[in-house]
Parts: structure tokens; sequence; C-alpha cells
């Protein structure tokens, strides 16, 4: 990574969903790689609770723009100055889009258009976009290649899936580099777990951890490819930094392997030696893939980039942290 750092060393950038899981942890690196950070987003679905940290560490580099990025003004302000904007605000749940479609249309389409028209008329260098591997949708040839035709099978999926042409076509018409990251399933510290919508591997964390069994919709056979957190901030500094000029190509960011959720919920009740715990099964929820498992060779060939942590590594370092954040939350009960 050290050849990126003079990607970012004095320069401005801009992180919309900075607030955010995926977000907080790019704003640590590139604060760490030397960049000045403008954050915009609505806190819809975060909190300042980290940013704050960075900003009080960092006041000169760090600024946050509390709004939405479908405000044109807010926008504006946000990306002033950015050589690069990173992407990720984004209604960010299959489940949450199937209760209100439209919401996850406005927030995940247009407002990535809205993102692009304000990073255009800034005159930003690049976008890199956060893109989702749900858009595969359920293809049973696996792993996945960014050439499999896309199959969308919630409102979510397709909003991402619309923001990854989005950033194509800008970069066809105008003068604005951008590059589309599909992530698979991230996971890592800070992840929220409490709300119907947490992810898989928070959601289990936080339950086994309180002693109580973890959820688990359908058989627990589905597979996915957990990716922990660190890859997809290496991701974002290697498209970035990428000296090659991308111009909207759709990349997939995972591990390369594939977890089912039966091997996921064992692995984190033996580690709570929770042996007595046995998951309990419920009904598969709409919009759920069965398998996912990400090809990474086109990511290796444009972005050099390499999982720079396991999925057994990670689901460590995530469990200690939400062991040392609840025993924290207990010392200040
Ligand atoms: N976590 C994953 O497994 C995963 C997988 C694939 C793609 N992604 C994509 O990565 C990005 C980040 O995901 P995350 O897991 O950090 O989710 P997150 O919800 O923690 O982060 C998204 C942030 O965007 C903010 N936001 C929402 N609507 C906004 C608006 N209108 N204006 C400004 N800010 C707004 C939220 O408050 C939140 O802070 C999203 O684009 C998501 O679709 C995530």
């Amino acid at each position: 990574m050290g050849g990126v750092r003079s990607a970012f060393e004095g320069r401005r950038v801009c992180v919309t969903g900075g607030a955010g899981f995926i977000g907080g942890h790019l704003v640590d690196a590139l604060l760490a790689l030397g960049a000045s950070v403008r954050v915009i987003d609505d806190l819809s679905n975060s909190t300042l609770e980290h940013l704050s940290e960075l900003i009080e560490l960092e006041p000169k580099r760090v600024r946050f723009f509390h709004g939405s990025i479908l405000e044109p003004r807010a926008m504006r302000e946000a990306v002033e100055g950015a050589a690069i904007v990173f992407h990720l605000a984004a209604m960010g749940s299959v489940p949450r889009s199937i209760e209100d479609p439209a919401r996850a249309w406005d927030v995940n389409a247009t407002g990535t258009l809205r993102v692009l028209e304000a990073a255009r008329a800034a005159k930003c260098e690049r976008v890199v976009y956060s893109a989702s591997s749900s858009a595969y949708g359920d293809n049973e040839r696996l792993p996945l290649r960014e050439s499999d035709p896309p199959r969308p099978v919630s409102p979510y999926a397709a909003t991402k899936l619309a923001g990854e042409h989005l950033c194509r076509a800008w970069s066809e018409s105008y003068a604005i580099s951008t590059m589309s990251l599909r992530y698979f399933n991230v996971f890592g510290p800070r992840q929220p777990a409490d709300s119907a919508y947490a992810a898989v591997v928070a959601a289990f964390i936080r339950r086994v951890a309180s002693g109580a069994a973890p959820v688990i919709f359908g058989d627990g056979e589905q597979s996915r490819d957990f990716t922990f957190v660190s890859n997809a901030v290496a991701a974002n500094l290697l498209a970035a930094a990428s000296k090659r000029e991308p111009r909207g190509e759709v990349v997939n960011i995972g591990t390369g392997d594939r977890v089912t959720l039966n091997a996921l919920a064992a692995r984190v009740i033996e580690h709570f030696g929770a042996r007595d715990l046995t998951p309990e099964h419920q009904p598969v929820r709409a919009g759920d893939v069965r398998h996912s498992q990400a090809d990474l060779s086109r990511a290796r060939e444009l972005l050099d980039y390499r999982p720079i942590t396991t999925f057994a590594d990670g689901l460590t370092e995530t469990i200690d942290w939400f062991d040392l954040a609840s025993s924290r939350a207990g010392d200040n009960a």
C-alpha cells in the first residue's frame, strides 16, 4: 500500500456516507495516508460517534456536512475542491428496500446521479462507487464474474446496479473517471448489530454474546463470500490511486471463498464456547440469494487487489471488537 500514499498525501477527498460502517473505516485509512476528508452523511443509518472522535483528533483534516446526497447544495459544498469522491451513501439493506422501494431508488439511483453531477461540476477527477454483489442475483455458476449477466432480485440490488450504469455512462459522456466496486458481504468492527436490518455476522455475534441462539433465515446452507472491511477499504484506495484511469469498470471485491451460514453460526458459537446454543431457523426472506462467491481475476488485473485479511482473522477481530465494546458499555452502565 506504500505507493498509494502519494495519491492522498495533502489532497482533499470526499466520502459520501462517511459516518457509516464502511465509510468510517475508509475515513480512518484516508486520514492515515495524509488526506483531508470531507464527509457528507444524513445520519439516517449511522451516528456521529466515530466521526466525532476523528474530528477531535484531526480538526483541520476532517469536515462533516450533515445533509443528504439528494440535496444539490449540500453535495456542492461537500465535493468542493475534492480530487476524488468515494460514494458510499446508500439505503443499504435488502429488506428495507422491499419495504420502501421508492426511497431505495431515490437514495441509491437518483442519489448516485446527484453525486456524479456534483463531482462533474466541481471537476473532481474520479468517483469510486460502492456497488453490490447483489447485482448478480441467483446465479448458479460460481464464482461470480463481472461478465455474468446481472439479475437483481430485490429493489436494493436493482437500484445499486442502476448506480453502476450511471457511473459508466458518466465516464463515457463526460470527462470523469469512475469505477464500481462490487462488494461481497462486508463485515467488521462497528457494523450495526441490533436493528432488524443488521448484517448477519454482526447479528450472530451480538446474539451469541448475549446468550441467545443465532437466527438463520432458511436452512443455513446458503453461502456468502464474507469480506472483512479492511479489504473493501484497500480496494477503494487502489481504485482511487489507479493510474489506468478507470472508465466505469465494474470490479468484484471479496475474498474469493464462501462460507455457509450454518458454518458461520458454528464458528461464532464455538468462539464463545456456547455449545448449548442451536441456531433458530426462520423462513427464507424475500430478496435473499442462495450463494455468492467472487471471482477476483479482474480485481487482480485492474487493481492488483488481493484480500489482505482472511475471513477467519477478520471474524476474530470483529468478535474481539464487539467483546470490548460490550464490556465498555457494561463499565459505563
Ligand atoms: N456492508 C455490505 O456488506 C455492503 C455490500 C455491498 C455493498 N455495500 C455498499 O457499501 C456502501 C456502504 O455500506 P455500509 O455497510 O457502510 O452501510 P451504512 O448504512 O453503514 O453506510 C451508509 C451511510 O450512508 C448514509 N446515508 C444514507 N442515505 C443517505 C443520504 N440520502 N444522504 C447522505 N447519506 C446517506 C447513512 O446514514 C450511512 O451512514 C453502501 O453503498 C452499500 O450499498 C455494502
